[in-house]
């Protein structure tokens, strides 16, 4: 029998916020500094454990509302303020989630300055001070020059926080801020290839396991976050998801087994996140290198998944799905033998999604264009005889549990979209 997962909050959090910072070699890391940084000034104000491991998750996730390259570079630049969209974004998205939903006003307003103390509020509403913790750990973090030694850029950096105090920062924070800087190891930990397992162990030790209904939710947030970087893949996950689980369910999968199929469908591209906006949504030709880096993502998503304990059976049926039966499939090029029903259902539920929408180089196809796709497919033996003729068998009601899932996460979109 299939073992049910039981993840820590933190280590999935972790995936989504690596994953969010491979989409350029210039952020990787960004989204763990800010969470070390943030969590070392917590400490170092005497906040309780409880709160320190609260601005681990903020600053591990404060720009995953940040959906292009291009907004994700500008906010490296050290005076960067026009960052409310990309922050309310992020909130709106954290707000879907229950047990993150608590974030959403720090994120919202991470980038808003403490202008003298009128920054304690925004927009009539108050501005938490890890918002303010998470803008300065953010800020020193785009301080820090990864290509060089780090104890030698000390002295600029605090010259620039102090500079920036009162109308940048809060002034107490800044304070804090100083007196962490002195301490050699907090500058060292920032660039270590060690502070993963820092933070781990940090938040692990009061982070909430998940059962399988919580990590079904929290996947859900992570499909969001995937597809609502282009207007045309803004569903995709949740109909692979939707379809995935229905068909695991006619191939006779246990309840708990179709929903870590659930869970894997909403995590299958994880590793498009590793693919820039700008590329996903080019209208024209792909250039070859374009093109390589969109091939290379369910190969991050497998990676990424990998750091998951007792998630092997959730990654390899999510993260396979461009595998194909004849061994012509990547990143593995697994044979049949390899791929399970798990996995052999994921790619049928994927190129089923893909076909039906529409792209920026081609309009969605009609069902019965839909069904020929397949049917060649699996007449080709690249994807599985028996998984495509029961969509085939059961088309009309598994087309429509997915036409209802994409339409719903399409609803969520525009709300979170009219909101900016
Ligand atoms: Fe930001
Ligand atoms: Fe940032
Ligand atoms: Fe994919």
């Amino acid at each position: 029998m299939i073992k049910e997962p039981q993840i820590p909050l933190f280590d999935l959090v972790a995936c989504l916020s690596d994953a969010v910072d491979l989409v350029s070699p210039a952020l990787v890391d960004h989204h763990k500094q800010v969470a070390y940084i943030a969590s070392c000034i917590g400490e170092e104000l005497g906040y309780p454990l409880d709160k320190q491991k609260d601005l681990i998750l903020a600053g591990a996730l404060h720009d995953i509302g940040a959906l292009s390259l291009t907004e994700r570079i500008d906010t490296f630049n050290f005076d960067f303020e026009s960052g409310k969209q990309h922050a309310v974004l992020g909130g709106g998205l954290l707000s879907l989630f229950e047990p993150l939903s608590f974030l959403t006003p720090v994120i919202n307003f991470h980038h808003t300055f403490w202008n003298h103390g009128e920054g304690t509020q925004c927009a009539g509403q108050p501005v938490p001070v890890e918002s303010h913790i998470v803008h300065l750990a953010d800020r020193i973090a785009v301080l820090i020059d990864v290509n060089k030694e780090v104890l030698g850029q000390v002295k600029g950096i605090i010259e620039k926080t102090q500079e920036r105090s009162g109308e940048m920062f809060d002034p107490n924070l800044v304070d804090a801020f100083v007196s962490l800087a002195q301490k050699e190891y907090f500058w060292l930990d920032t660039k270590s290839a060690s502070i993963y397992r820092h933070l781990r162990r940090k938040a692990r030790s009061k982070t909430i396991v998940m059962d399988l209904n919580q990590l079904g939710d929290l996947a859900m947030l992570f499909a969001k976050v995937i597809d609502f970087r282009s207007s045309f893949t803004a569903t995709h996950s949740s109909g692979v998801s939707a379809g995935a689980e229905h068909l695991a369910k006619l191939c006779g999968f246990s309840e708990r087994e179709c929903r870590m199929m659930k869970i894997a469908g909403s995590l299958h591209d994880l590793g498009k996140l590793a693919v820039s906006r700008e590329i996903l949504e080019k209208p024209g030709k792909l250039t070859p290198e374009e093109f390589n880096i969109i091939r290379s993502h369910t190969y991050h998503t497998y990676r990424i998944l990998e750091t998951v304990e007792d998630f092997e059976t959730i990654n390899t049926w999510g993260a396979f799905h461009h595998e194909r039966l004849n061994g012509k499939g990547y990143p593995f090029h697994h044979l049949g033998k390899d791929l399970s029903l798990g996995s052999r259902i994921m790619c049928v539920a994927d190129v089923f999604t893909a076909v039906t929408e529409d792209r920026p180089y081609r309009k969605g196809m009609n069902d019965a264009e839909t069904k020929k796709v397949l049917q060649s497919m699996a007449k080709s033996g690249t994807l599985d005889a028996n998984v495509v003729s029961l969509l085939e068998l059961h088309f009309e009601e598994i087309n429509s549990i997915r036409s209802k899932a994409q339409a719903d996460s399409r609803e969520i979109y525009k709300q979170l979209v009219t909101a900016l």
